[in-house]
């Protein structure tokens, strides 16, 4: 496992822009993206490099790790919508080649077909991940099983409370969602999981010294052969070598 502090959020983007332009530029490369405000930044690293002409973006795939159930894909807070608003409307993706999962139809046809889809593909070369104060990764809250695949979940409390300050209020905060499971976001040949803010100190503690459990989902990458985290100096305050 790699650990990279950042002194700020600005250096953080940057870290994690470096190493997502080091692997689309390998041939027919496929990139699994996260919402939240985490990975925000490093969208914005991306369009830049894109503007500069210093990134092409016509021969990636790309999986989406979750979605809200019952939001249709234009709703404003849809993670469909967060992704194009956020990145691939403003640089040259096929958007034949972007996959976010649905969250309405037949969502259990829709969870085989996912994990079909990333299996045509070849895998997942890099999934960046943000983290629940819970430790959730995707949408994986505590307690989903390690050997999960794309599947449905009920939201913990705690994370209904995190996600409604992008909503009006809390009772329009969905209380599903549909999300590569634990088994899906391990399969992938790299992660680099990006957190900042004191909010997240004890979870990206647990991730790296707690131990392997589903209670804290995120403590199952110390198992990952190749795990980069990309934090700022907050989200690492609880990590001895930082006291
Ligand atoms: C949501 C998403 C996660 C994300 C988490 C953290 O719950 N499903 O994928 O990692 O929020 O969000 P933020 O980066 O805004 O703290």
């Amino acid at each position: 496992m790699n650990v990279i502090i950042c002194s700020d959020y600005e250096q953080m983007s940057l870290e994690a822009c470096r190493i997502v332009a080091g692997v689309m530029r390998k041939d027919k490369p496929v990139i699994g993206f996260a919402t939240g405000s985490s990975p925000i930044g490093l969208y914005k690293k991306l369009i830049g490099e894109y503007e500069n002409k210093k990134l092409d973006f016509s021969c990636l795939t790309t999986f989406n790790l979750d979605e809200y159930v019952g939001l249709d894909k234009n709703h404003i807070q849809s993670y469909n919508n967060f992704m194009m608003t956020n990145l691939f409307n403003h640089v040259n993706i096929d958007k034949s080649k972007v996959h976010i999962p649905s969250g309405t139809g037949d969502l259990e046809a829709f969870c085989r077909l996912y994990e079909n889809e990333i299996e045509k593909s070849g895998g997942i070369d890099l999934q960046i991940l943000g983290i629940g104060r819970n430790g959730h990764i995707g949408f994986n809250e505590p307690g989903v099983p390690f050997g999960s695949k794309t599947h449905i979940v009920n939201l913990d409390a705690d994370t209904i409370e995190a996600n409604s300050r992008f909503f009006d209020s809390i009772e329009e905060v969905p209380t599903k969602a549909v999300t590569m499971g634990i088994r899906t976001i391990m399969n992938s040949k790299s992660i680099v999981l990006i957190a900042n803010g004191a909010q997240k100190a004890k979870a990206i503690y647990n991730t790296i010294y707690g131990p392997v459990t589903t209670e804290c989902p995120s403590s199952v990458l110390q198992l990952h052969p190749d795990l980069t985290l990309i934090l700022d100096d907050q989200a690492a305050s609880m990590l001895p070598q930082k006291k």
